[in-house]
């Protein structure tokens, strides 16, 4: 077999024709297609669910064994106060309208993008006044939606009014209505809420990271674009709780100072190493760079080209309301550059707030080398006065009083201020062993399903080979969800060709033996799913116990006898096959 021509597929050639592959080869299905399906909700075929477990395998195995970062598994079930205390209740809202004829419920400031962009009008639909987040505002994009007579994209309907709509999907806990849950928008409030516990589990010392893959939901409000955006999606995300004040001090930042990764920020677009970024200030500091270089050390390693891959600093009206830097991992894609993970610095945002929420303690005693003589102010709770007065808030408003240390302006507790009669102001002479810091979180947050997707895209290729089209997955050994095929050349072979599978698969490789149809479509399907290699048993196995190995990448193929096959096939997966078979 002769490898004629390899095309290069531009972006564009690529529409429709992934979704459609991953969809014929058992990756990706609609969910409930039998019932007409749910758009954003979507079914791992068995190539693709294993394909996924071996992604997260790859990322569980730079950012868990790699960052000693344990794995916990919180419910996908979240209480109220969680999301109280995040935000999420009030913040994580999208703008939506309504089609006054068809019903149809859209995204309102994807609606008048598309409109202006089609028509090459430039508008920006962020509120100016909106300081901490690129929150669309409801005023302005209802303004343009009026002022240019937008009309329902679907049927040409006149739109209603633009309002907000929470993401989050509601629930009960236990039969009646008495508790509200909600499923939980991101994995990373489990993780917050379990602090108290993690941090003795880890002897109260900072720094420590903790790990978490699992389901998210969002009920995004129209999705569109294929597995983009998804109503149900896989998250695997690292908190590593650090001192502020040694964010800039990674232990290992030795490891990856040289990794050079594609920027692109406010001040700064192109190539430079993490290191670089960090000393002329484009990234916040080491804490962040170290992660941003590990991202790209996973996506790398799953299949994501490193020139189709950027870093994207978040602009400061972009920002989440919990962040202070942000990046975001971008992967370019048909449909544009999209976010596959995002790395952020979400200070101590979440701690303070679920302080507050749950009247308990998040700070941690960073020890001094000696112990300390000092003034210091406390916060006396009077609770003759905040027992009447806050009633079953009293115990959470006393323990909130102790965590201050200083007196500045009012004590403010959940948007009231106390009343001094409430707590006594003292100046206490302590020894004391070191300072309580409230830790800031450093945040990799990836979403599994586009990097799947992403790394789908990346690994689809297109040539010819003998005149004849192939179409072709070059996945990484890594995660291919099949690693050696083994095929009989003729049905009288099966029985060896069977024996020959079985002691791949004893031998702990991933296995499909298949002995339907010609040799050539065989090729085709392995090709199709991504399989590196293939083993055929041929007349000269039964002369000399030897069986060719095909490489999927050139279609090249060498002989090794059966003894050897299982070592020979590990070696070609490691470090490929021509340097195994040279
Ligand atoms: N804990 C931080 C957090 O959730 P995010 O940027 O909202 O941050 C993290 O989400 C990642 O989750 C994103 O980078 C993206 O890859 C993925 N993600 C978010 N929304 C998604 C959706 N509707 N469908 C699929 N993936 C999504």
């Amino acid at each position: 077999m002769q490898l004629d021509k390899r095309q290069d597929l531009s972006i564009d050639g690529l529409k429709g024709r992934v979704l459609e592959l991953a969809k014929r080869r058992g990756f990706l299905w609609p969910s409930y297609e039998i019932y007409g399906g749910v758009a954003g909700l979507w079914d791992y075929g068995p190539f693709g669910a294993m394909l996924k477990h071996r992604v997260e395998s790859a990322w569980r195995d730079i950012f868990v064994v790699g960052e000693s970062a344990l794995p916990i598994e919180t419910p996908t079930i979240g209480v109220e106060e969680v999301f109280l205390a995040s935000g999420h209740l009030s913040n994580f809202v999208d703008l939506i309208v309504e089609c006054v004829n068809c019903q149809t419920a859209l995204r309102a400031d994807h609606v008048v993008t598309e409109y202006l962009k089609s028509r090459g009008i430039a508008a920006d639909l962020c509120d100016p006044d909106i300081a901490d987040a690129c929150v669309p505002s409801s005023e302005k994009t209802q303004e343009l939606i009026d002022s240019y007579g937008i009309m329902c994209p679907d049927c040409g309907g006149p739109l209603g009014k633009v309002h907000d709509f929470n993401l989050m999907f509601t629930t009960h806990i236990g039969p009646g209505t008495q508790r509200n849950g909600y499923l939980r928008p991101e994995t990373a409030q489990g993780i917050f809420a379990d602090f108290p516990r993690l941090l003795r589990f880890y002897r109260d010392r900072l720094p420590f990271g903790v790990a978490q893959i699992g389901k998210s939901y969002r009920n995004e409000i129209s999705p569109r674009q294929g597995v983009i955006r998804l109503r149900e999606f896989t998250q695997a995300e690292v908190e590593v709780f650090v001192d502020p004040r040694e964010k800039n001090h990674h232990p290992r930042f030795d490891e990856v100072a040289d990794v050079e990764i594609n920027i692109l920020s406010k001040d700064f677009a192109g190539t430079a190493s993490v290191k670089a970024a960090c000393e002329r200030n484009i990234i916040a500091h080491e804490y962040l760079a170290y992660h941003i270089a590990r991202c790209q050390e996973f996506f790398t390693r799953v299949g994501v080209r490193e020139s189709r891959l950027r870093f994207r600093q978040h602009l400061p009206d972009e920002m989440a309301h919990y962040a202070v830097d942000c990046w975001d991992a971008e992967g370019l894609t048909q449909h544009g550059w999209i976010e596959l993970a995002g790395i952020a610095d979400r200070t101590d945002y979440d701690l303070k707030q679920h302080e507050r929420q749950s009247g308990l303690q998040m700070a941690v005693l960073v020890p001094y080398e000696e112990p300390k003589e000092v003034e210091r102010i406390v916060v006396r709770p009077n609770m003759g006065y905040l027992g009447p007065k806050y009633k079953g808030k009293a115990k959470q408003v006393a323990a909130f009083l102790s965590t201050i240390h200083d007196t500045e302006g009012p004590i403010v507790f959940d948007g009231d201020v106390v009343d001094p009669e409430g707590y006594a102001i003292e100046t206490v002479r302590q020894s004391i062993s070191g300072d309580f810091v409230t830790p800031h979180v450093i945040e990799p947050s990836f979403g599994i399903d586009r990097s799947i997707y992403t790394v789908l895209e990346h690994a689809y290729d297109e040539d010819t080979i003998d005149g004849e089209r192939r179409i072709v997955l070059r996945l990484s050994p890594d995660i291919a969800p099949i690693e050696v095929a083994v095929f009989p050349l003729v049905k009288a072979l099966n029985e060896k060709a069977l024996e020959v599978f079985r002691l791949l698969r004893r031998a702990g490789l991933l296995v499909e033996y298949d002995d339907s149809g010609t040799i050539g479509r065989r090729y085709r399907r392995q090709d199709e799913i991504g399989t590196p290699f293939a083993v055929t048993i041929d007349h000269e196995t039964t002369e000399n116990s030897t069986v060719t190995i095909r490489d999927r990448d050139t279609t090249k193929q060498v002989r090794s006898s059966i003894e050897s096959l299982a070592d020979v096939l590990r070696g070609m997966l490691v470090h490929g096959f021509d340097r195994t078979s040279s």
